[in-house]
């Protein structure tokens, strides 16, 4: 469920109309609901609530420090994935022994950074990651808490880009060599293990995944304490639980603890979650303006004022986002029509063939699910200035991050002495 409901013709982001936040911001922008995002993680949070657990939301998915401060007030640890989002955690006021750092390539430099603010733990992606982080360990006098993140090679069933748990894929350590992997993190020096990691992929819509993969890593850390006599705290199995786009139906969060919870008692290992569209996909809507409508070749194509460098996700990943006005107008007849953005590129698209009562020039409209990996993956792509994002509470907005003006689209570049 999310705050974006019409009240009559128009469409409100809890007691607000959208209409009045266009009129002060302008378009496009993000917008979020902070009571949607705060249910969101409640009800996560509370479906878990028999094991001694930790939900690090995974900061990729919306990055904004505002974002972050809100979960940071509910509880939330950060799943990251670099120094940029470990200082974006840090301004937002989130406790370092609550933050968890993944991904293939972090740096020396990154990884030093995570060391001086005592993060919970390292999720190690490989042997020379793990020999880098004992390095930088050395060299600051600190010991590293790792977690080894181990590849189950499970199928999550999502769309390949997204996927991550598959032998294939470039995550994570493969199961098989992990036993031995733990044994040489034991004998570092700097090194202390202190839990296991695992995260298969994303908009995953089944509960069977995340029981094989769990399963798979229960086993693994068995035989560590059984056989290698290595005893982990933090048993982390990521994120990655889907939400409803068009007429997906995943798990609600408690389908998924009735599966897995059993399993995960029995262990008595602290449970870290690092879930991100769950709790911010449905939170958030891109709001945008018709800018022209026009038809080539007997196909309809509306034009609006934001692009594939603002929503990338429908041109990536081909992902379906529903697509509804902001007032909604009586009698306007169905067409089919493309929702294209300003890029030059024709893959640069919100919707295809799409059907949609008729959106005439001037007219604004609300590409929903769009607060996860949204405004976190825009780019400046043709030199468009990034959007605004707004957050609502109540009868409140604030304008979380400005949108970006000419000046910021070039700081930091330089013409040289040599064509002066
Ligand atoms: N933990 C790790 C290690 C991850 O790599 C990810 C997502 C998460 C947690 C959070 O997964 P979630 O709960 O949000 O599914 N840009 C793509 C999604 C990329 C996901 C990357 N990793 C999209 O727009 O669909």
């Amino acid at each position: 469920m999310h705050d974006f409901q019409f009240k009559d013709a128009e469409l409100f982001a809890e007691k607000i109309p959208v209409r009045k936040i266009i009129e002060e911001v302008g378009t496009p922008f993000y917008l979020y609901s902070a009571n949607t995002i705060s249910n969101h993680f409640k009800a996560f949070d509370s479906a878990f609530e028999k094991v001694p657990h930790t939900v690090c939301f995974a900061a990729k998915s919306c990055s904004n420090i505002a974002i972050l401060r809100l979960l940071a007030g509910l509880g939330a640890g950060m799943d990251i994935v670099s120094g940029g989002e470990l200082h974006r955690a840090l301004l937002a006021g989130v406790d370092p022994g609550k933050i968890v750092y993944a991904g293939v390539g972090k740096t020396k430099e990154e990884i030093k950074y995570a060391l001086e603010t005592g993060i919970m733990m390292f999720n190690v992606e490989s042997t020379q990651e793990l020999f880098a982080i004992d390095e930088a360990a050395e060299d600051l006098g600190k010991k590293a808490r790792v977690s080894l993140r181990v590849n189950p090679d499970v199928d999550p069933k999502t769309h390949p880009y997204i996927s991550t748990g598959l032998k294939q894929n470039k995550f994570g350590i493969n199961i098989d060599d992990a036993f031995e992997e733990y044994k040489l993190a034991k004998g570092l020096e700097n090194i202390e293990v202190v839990g296991i990691q695992k995260h298969i992929g994303s908009q995953i819509t089944q509960i069977s995944p995340f029981v094989d993969a769990l399963e798979k890593v229960v086993n693994l850390a068995n035989r560590l304490r059984d056989e290698a006599g290595i005893n982990i705290q933090y048993l982390d199995i990521g994120g990655g639980l889907g939400i409803t786009y068009k007429d997906e139906s995943p798990p609600h969060p408690r389908e998924l603890a009735a599966a897995i919870v059993p399993m995960l008692e029995k262990t008595g290992y602290t449970i870290v979650f690092e879930p991100g569209r769950l709790i911010m996909g449905n939170a958030g809507v891109l709001v945008a303006k018709v800018l022209y409508t026009k038809v080539n070749e007997g196909k309809n194509f509306v034009i609006v004022d934001a692009g594939m460098n603002d929503l990338v996700r429908p041109s990536l990943y081909g992902s379906y986002q529903e697509i509804i006005p902001v007032v909604k107008k009586n009698g306007k007849p169905k067409i089919v029509a493309d929702i294209v953005g300003p890029i030059c590129e024709s893959g640069d698209f919100l919707a295809k063939d799409r059907t949609l009562p008729t959106f005439e020039q001037g007219d604004f409209l609300a590409v929903m699910s769009a607060g996860a990996y949204g405004f976190s993956m825009s780019s400046n792509y043709n030199s468009r200035p990034r959007v605004a994002e707004v957050l609502v509470k109540g009868d409140e907005f604030h304008v979380i991050r400005r949108r970006e003006s000419y000046e910021d689209l070039v700081r930091g570049e330089e013409i040289p002495a040599f064509l002066k």
